[in-house]
């Protein structure tokens, strides 16, 4: 994938990035590849995220680990966490892309549903970030005194809301509740993460040309391009770069506790 930051950007660093078996996601793990990270592959499909890794791979990133787990499930999460630190020894940066849909209006909207998406969105974010910070990030702030970590080291979170939790969006009120939380969520865990030195942001794309928005329909899509300043949904690729620059410290390293609203003009925050 084409670099957009500096050669070696995030050069000795490990990546956790979930989703990573298709859309958005992929294209997240291979950008912070091509910038010298080494990437931890999460998501529920064991062969796609092989996939993801031979591109990688094939691109002159490092081979990744791929790691499959269901973000929702509290342990699966944490084997996952483990297997990573005992491959890696360190994490550096978690990017919570996984997500899902299940669109239909509130009166049709049936609770396994609505707790399902709340539980891939919400859920998932929580559990990947808590797992990180117990495993690794807080016993880094127990081993230097319990003192804010100032060490220089890069450190970050991006969580993915989505432009619909601030605008609404008709069949979506478990994906824009979900998202509206992953804000919030956002806020609470930048500060405090602030002493183990982690920076926190969220990324709230438009509409971007992926399996999860091509179940809208064309017409569907032509009018969300239409409905754009920009004139055209949005390429994954993108939002991986914007990715990059919310985790890249020479570009946004002042920027913590952020909504990131990358969405062609959608909606105006
Ligand atoms: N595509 C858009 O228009 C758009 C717009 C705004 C925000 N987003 C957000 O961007 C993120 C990525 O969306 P996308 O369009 O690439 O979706 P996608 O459906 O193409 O990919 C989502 C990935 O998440 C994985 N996943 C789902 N449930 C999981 C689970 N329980 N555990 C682990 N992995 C799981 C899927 O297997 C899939 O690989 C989502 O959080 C989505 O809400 C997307």
């Amino acid at each position: 994938m084409e670099r957009v930051l500096r050669e070696g950007a995030f050069a000795g660093e490990t990546h956790i990035v979930s989703g990573a078996g298709q859309g958005i996601g992929r294209q997240v793990a291979r950008a912070l590849a091509a910038h010298g990270a080494a990437v931890a592959l999460v998501d529920l499909d064991e062969g796609r995220l092989r996939e993801t890794a031979a591109q990688i791979t094939g691109e002159g990133g490092a081979e990744p680990l791929v790691v499959p787990a269901n973000v929702a499930e509290e342990e699966q999460v944490g084997r996952a966490v483990a297997r990573v630190l005992e491959a890696t020894g360190a994490i550096h940066g978690l990017v919570n892309v996984a997500g899902i849909t299940r669109d239909s209006r509130i009166t049709k909207k049936s609770l396994v549903d609505f707790q399902a998406v709340l539980g891939v969105h919400l859920v998932g974010t929580f559990l990947l970030t808590r797992e990180v910070a117990t495993q690794h990030w807080h016993p880094l702030f127990k081993a230097a005194g319990n003192q804010p970590l100032r060490d220089g080291v890069n450190r970050f979170i991006v969580n993915f809301s989505s432009v619909s939790a601030r605008n609404g969006n008709i069949g979506q009120a478990d994906y824009t509740a979900a998202k509206g939380g992953i804000e919030s969520l956002t806020r609470t865990t930048a500060r405090e993460f602030a002493s183990y030195g982690v920076r926190v942001n969220a990324i709230a794309p438009g509409p971007v040309n992926t399996p999860m928005l091509a179940a809208v329909g064309e017409a569907g899509i032509r009018a969300m391009a239409a409905a754009t300043l920009v004139g055209r949904i949005a390429e994954p690729e993108e939002i991986a770069h914007a990715v990059c620059a919310i985790a890249d410290p020479k570009l946004f390293g002042y920027a913590t506790g952020q909504v990131f609203h990358v969405n062609g003009g959608i909606y105006l925050a």
